[in-house]
């Protein structure tokens, strides 16, 4: 299967708090931030060659994402893999015993397909796959 990283996504309370390092002392650029409301985060995309850093901020306090940051702390949320088939990558993932979150993919609003998988099953991260509108 061939896959490249789309992008990997660390988790902060603030953007400001993640753009203080990546953007201001290590000077990478900033692409844009994107409100995402069905996810309730914000969303900055840094790009690094073919693939963007993620910083990801939840805008409310109740949210599965800033539950997560309130137990965990912030710091790395998941990776994200670019694969040209998702639903192939999803059933041999199954296949193999491997627990996943969404056993079908979602469909974005930009139409790219995504799914998450479990992170009892990867070593534990948190794996993202995206399959890219044609
Ligand atoms: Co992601």
């Amino acid at each position: 299967m061939k896959a490249k990283i789309n992008h990997i996504a660390i988790l902060i309370p603030q953007i400001e708090d993640g753009t203080q390092f990546w953007v201001d002392a290590l000077g990478l650029s900033l692409e844009k931030i994107e409100d995402v409301p069905d996810q309730q985060v914000e969303i900055a995309f840094l790009p690094v060659g073919e693939s963007h850093i993620e910083l990801l901020a939840p805008t409310n306090d109740s949210s599965g994402v800033a539950r997560y940051l309130q137990k965990r702390g912030p710091g790395l949320h998941h990776i994200c893999l670019e694969v040209d088939d998702i639903t192939a990558a999803l059933a041999r993932l199954k296949e193999a015993g491997i627990p996943l979150i969404d056993e079908q993919p979602k469909t974005g609003a930009d139409g790219k397909q995504l799914a998450f998988i479990h992170p009892k099953g990867t070593g534990g991260v948190l794996v993202e796959l995206y399959q890219l509108p044609q």
